[in-house]
């Protein structure tokens, strides 16, 4: 077992066990969180929305620090949906001012492990202050490869979309009869990284909530009651490992690179 791993999951304790547990040559290489239930984490204790929020930025540390080590290519975590407008103001601002906070604080954690961040998510519409610690921090990490940590930021599949058709008919450069998948997916947010995966979602929520609409296509999904401030690492071992139990078949009858057809 390698040191870093070891470290982090160590032998004889419940996340050494399940480590064992893991086939680390068939990892999931793109894995999407919807990091779901800061709000009735927090009304369980009587505390305000915000501290639930304040809690899942520690959830947020554990998670890329814990798929890192693991070896996952590409881990994306939805933090602010192009609906979360919705929310009250307060709670609207008070989030924005805790994902810079973060951003300010986590570049580190970035840079220490060689992680590279991406943004995606309209542009437009997050604040200036905002904007600026997300460039900064893109800036930094650019070259770094061990993996790349994307954040959904006032994000939604279907905004997305629309944009895609419409950088397509602005700049006209394919003409209708060429437009295939790979065409369409080169002017996603996304373009470049691998469609996830494994998705996951905490707080028992069984909806994608307009979460990567295009991408989620063939995902394995992993619901957990897990509420997202009490998602350790152990948690993300126990999704890997159930994803390593399902039979993927895209459409096909037999498992991809498995077995034989049977005969029909
Ligand atoms: C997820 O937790 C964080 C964001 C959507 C920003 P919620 O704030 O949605 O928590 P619940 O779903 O109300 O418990
Ligand atoms: C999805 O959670 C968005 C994020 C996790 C950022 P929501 O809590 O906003 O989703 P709904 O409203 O329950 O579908
Ligand atoms: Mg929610």
């Amino acid at each position: 077992m390698e040191k870093h791993l070891e470290e982090f999951f160590p032998p004889g304790t419940e996340e050494g066990r399940l480590l064992l547990q893991v086939d680390l040559g068939r990892l999931p290489g793109h894995v999407a969180v919807i990091m779901d239930g800061n709000g009735r984490w927090a009304a369980a204790r009587g505390l305000p929305r915000v501290e639930g929020h304040k809690a899942g930025a520690a959830s947020v540390h554990e998670a890329v620090e814990a798929a890192a080590r693991l070896g996952i290519g590409t881990l994306t975590l939805f933090a602010f949906s192009s609906e979360n407008w919705k929310r009250p103001a307060a709670e609207v601002g008070r989030l924005w001012r805790l994902l810079r906070e973060k951003l300010a604080k986590e570049d580190g954690l970035l840079v220490r492990n060689g992680l590279r961040l991406r943004v995606i998510g309209r542009r437009q519409g997050i604040p200036a202050v905002v904007l600026r610690e997300i460039e900064r921090v893109e800036a930094l990490t650019r070259a770094n490869q061990r993996m790349t940590v994307v954040v959904a930021l006032n994000y939604g599949g279907r905004d997305e979309i629309v944009d895609a058709a419409r950088s397509l008919l602005e700049d006209g450069r394919v003409p209708p009869k060429k437009l295939d998948e790979a065409a369409f997916a080169a002017r996603l947010s996304t373009a470049g990284l691998p469609d996830p995966d494994l998705l996951v979602r905490t707080s028992g929520e069984m909806r994608v909530s307009n979460f990567l609409l295009w991408q989620l296509a063939y995902a394995e999904i992993y619901v957990t009651p897990v509420l997202w401030p009490d998602f350790r690492r152990r948690h993300l071992l126990e999704a890997v490992i159930e994803f390593q139990k399902r039979e993927r078949r895209f459409g096909d009858v037999r498992p991809a690179g498995g077995r034989p057809r049977p005969r029909s």
